[in-house]
This record gives structure tokens, sequence and C-alpha cells, in this order.
């Protein structure tokens, strides 16, 4: 079996523990604390890559400020979670982070929570996201940084194998010669202090 689906059936077996594994965990505590902070740069027609079930998406459309949100991810079964929790605001589509279906400049923030490690190609990602946002938009990057299995269970560490050791550092350095620039940087503390979410922001530096 290839990585790509290694990872993709890692997530389907797990889709329906998913929520409430992020809500014991302390994640969706740290996700919506890093999203409250984050609300000036959450405007107008917003994409979340690698929405998985959806709660960030979610988020995003309870936003007076936000028009509009589509969620894609590779998984179907991830996707049937996110589009129970929809409102009128949110659209689920099927589609690899690396080929997005979306014309240039056409979102005005791009969001990807914890999808960095799991992509086939971070890098070929990161600059279709930079691609489909516009030059005066912001592009969101949450990542949970250290040691994902330390203090969890067998079956975790074992779901943990499979994440690429991918950081906020290595998104700052594709991002950085597209002239996409880390305006704001900030870690929240998950579960344990081992375990925090890095969260940085990207805007277009022009000139
Ligand atoms: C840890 S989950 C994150 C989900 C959601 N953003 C959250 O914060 O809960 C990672 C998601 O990445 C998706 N994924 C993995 N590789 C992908 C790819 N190449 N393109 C799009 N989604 C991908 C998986 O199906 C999974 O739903």
């Amino acid at each position: 079996m290839t990585r790509e689906n290694e990872v993709l059936s890692a997530f389907e077996a797990f889709t329906g523990d998913y929520d409430s594994f992020m809500e014991r965990t302390g994640h969706v505590k740290a996700i919506y604390g890093s999203l409250d902070r984050l609300r000036k740069f959450l405007k107008g027609r917003v994409l979340d890559v690698a929405t998985g079930t959806g709660f960030v998406a979610h988020e995003l459309a309870g936003l007076g400020t936000v028009k509009e949100v589509i969620g894609v991810d590779i998984s179907e079964k991830m996707l049937l979670e996110a589009r129970k929790k929809a409102s009128r605001k949110e659209k689920f589509v099927r589609a690899e982070a690396e080929q997005l279906p979306f014309p240039d400049n056409s979102f005005d923030a791009v969001t990807c929570c914890l999808g960095l490690a799991w992509f086939a190609d971070h890098a070929k990602a990161l600059k279709e996201m930079a691609s489909v946002c516009r030059e005066d938009g912001a592009i969101i990057v949450m990542q949970d940084d250290g040691p994902m299995c330390v203090g969890r269970s067998e079956g975790m560490k074992r779901f943990a194998d499979l994440a690429a050791a991918v950081t906020l550092s290595d998104a700052k350095a594709v991002l950085k010669p597209l002239g996409w620039h880390a305006v704001s940087d900030f870690t929240v503390k998950i579960d344990t202090p081992q375990h925090i979410l890095a969260t940085a922001v990207f805007r277009m530096v022009m000139g």
C-alpha cells in the first residue's frame, strides 16, 4: 500500500472516533482558542484544506465576517461527517491538497489545520494554497508540533508513525520565496506541556 493510501485508510478507520478523540485530547479547545486570535484575518470566502470532519470549517462559518467556507479533503468518509455539521455557509468537496480545483486568487483566506504532516507533498500543497489565496489574503497553518504520540495510547502511536515530520519552519521555507511571510506566530498548549499547537499566519509582502 502506498503511504497515501495508508494515510487515507488510517483516517477512514478513525472517522467515527475522530471528533471525540480531538475533544478528549484538548485539540478542539486549542484550535478554537487559536482561531479566536485570528479573527481579523478570517473574512469573505475561506478555504479549509484537509478539513477532515469539518469542525474548523464549521467554527469559521460561525464568524459574521465569513461569507462562505469550502472544506476539502481526500477522504469522502471524513467529508460525510463534515456535511452532517454543515450550515448553509459551508460546502465540502473531495480534493487533494496538492491539486486544488479552484482558480487562482479565489479565496480571502486559506486555513490548514493539522494537515501538513499527512500530505504526500507538503511543498506542493502549500504552493497550491498560495495560488488560490488572494494576494491581500491570509494563509493560516496550524500544526501539532512536538512528539504527537508521547503519553498517548498504542493505537495513537501506530497512527502517529505515519505522520511526516513537517513543521511550521518547513512551511515558512516553502512560502517565503513566493513572497508569503509569517506575520504572526504563536503556540497554544494542547493537553500536556509536550503537546503544542503551533500557528502561523502568512501574508503576501509586495516588492
Ligand atoms: C489530522 S486530520 C485534520 C482534520 C481537520 N483539519 C482538523 O483539524 O481536525 C488530517 C486530514 O488530512 C486529510 N488528508 C491527508 N492527506 C491529504 C491530501 N493529500 N489532501 C487533502 N487532504 C488530505 C485526511 O484525510 C484527514 O482528514
